[in-house]
């Protein structure tokens, strides 16, 4: 280890917080997150027991663009990040003297707001003289589920279904993970987004599509096949494509918006096709893979179809299924505050005052 990778912190102190969590001592973790438009601060116990999780939303301030503006998102986090870490610390009931260490998004995201969680973690770190943790925003959805999960521990399946990334990971342990598949164009939540806005259903999107399809039919045939069908690799631009041809052309032909029906129906098969190839492919996986615990992270693990679709499978197949709960499934710090702590017990993301933003991370 280079002593010049703590800049601001001696070795010594370090390495007490990582004793601390070998004798099992108490470790708490402030968490922050900002990569896209919700701004969050978290305190986290042991990597598991949320003590507080306050997300600031700027869903209202992008709704009426129809997708984040990424200038906005950056001054709303600046706004909002000193009053979000004071109800984090008032909600917990601790003071800042009680934190052990910094945890922060780095990337993936947006680099503007992700920029502004940094430096405000990276002054709080300096200022309290603690641990700064680099955490990778994917690694973060992982952790939702250690957060939901008590006794949740790797090895297992992971599908990452979110808004940027697509994804089958095999968790090896806390801090380590293999790529298994991804996605060759668009993420899904990418897909369910862009889906929602032809149809006008506004953003954010994924949970709109989800509510018009619970009450649709999936009676609509987009496209026959997918070609990536022997591989884990996902594909999602060809559906999208096929929904917003269909959209435009049916439009065209009725010379009118279409009605409450036809876009539900559009929803569900739509739906119905994202859910079998990812359920399908994540059940191949795990029997390739000789793995019966599957857990799903991300904000398309939210969707109401997914989980009762891999409800139906857990039953008939010898396989464990974990979804974070609800509100941990979108982003938030508290999955970032227990990875965090899994990072700093591993001595992995250990960062300095140099530490920057990351628009993309390779999973
Ligand atoms: O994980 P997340 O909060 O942010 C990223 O890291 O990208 O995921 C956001 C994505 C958005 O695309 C949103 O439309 C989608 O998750 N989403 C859903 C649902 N809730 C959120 N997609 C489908 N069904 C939902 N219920
Ligand atoms: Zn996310």
């Amino acid at each position: 280890m280079n002593e010049n990778n703590y800049c601001f912190l001696s070795k010594k102190k370090l390495e007490q917080i990582q004793n601390k969590i070998k004798n099992n001592e108490d470790v708490l973790i402030l968490g922050v997150e900002s990569s896209c438009d919700e701004t969050s601060v978290s305190i986290v116990k042991n990597g598991r027991q949320i003590l507080s999780n306050i997300i600031a939303t700027q869903i209202p301030i992008h709704k009426k663009f129809g997708g984040v503006v990424p200038e906005v998102a950056s001054r709303n986090h600046i706004l909002v990040i000193d009053k979000v870490l004071k109800e984090a610390l008032d909600v917990a009931k601790c003071d800042l003297s009680s934190i052990d260490a910094v945890a922060v998004t780095y990337g993936a995201g947006l680099i503007g707001a992700l920029l502004v969680g940094i430096n405000f973690a990276k002054s709080l770190a300096y200022a309290l003289q603690v641990p700064l943790i680099a955490v990778s925003h994917v690694e973060g959805h992982i952790c939702a589920n250690y957060l939901s999960h008590q006794k949740l521990k790797p090895p297992f399946l992971c599908l990452m279904v979110s808004g940027g990334h697509t994804a089958i990971l095999k968790i090896d342990s806390y801090t380590s993970h293999k790529l298994i598949g991804t996605t060759i164009d668009d993420a899904t939540g990418e897909a369910f987004d862009k889906v929602a806005r032809v149809l006008g259903l506004g953003y954010p999107g994924g949970v709109e599509v989800d509510k018009l399809a619970r009450q649709g039919e999936a009676n609509i045939q987009f496209i026959k096949n997918n070609s990536l069908k022997s591989s884990f690799d996902f594909s999602f631009s060809g559906i999208k494509t096929a929904v917003i041809n269909y959209v435009h052309k049916l439009k065209q032909s009725l010379k009118q918006d279409l009605n409450e029906k036809q876009k539900k129906d559009i929803c569900a098969s739509f739906q119905k096709f994202v859910i079998d190839e990812l359920t399908s492919k994540s059940l191949r996986a795990c029997k390739t893979f000789n793995l019966n615990k599957l857990v799903i992270a991300g904000g398309v693990g939210a969707n109401s179809g997914l989980r009762k679709k891999f409800d139906e499978i857990q039953k008939q197949e010898n396989i464990e299924i974990f979804y974070p709960n609800l509100d941990l499934c979108t982003d938030n710090a508290g999955m970032i505050a227990s990875a965090g702590y899994f990072q700093i017990k591993d001595n992995i993301g250990i960062a300095n005052l140099n530490l920057t933003a990351k628009p993309t991370i390779n999973l």
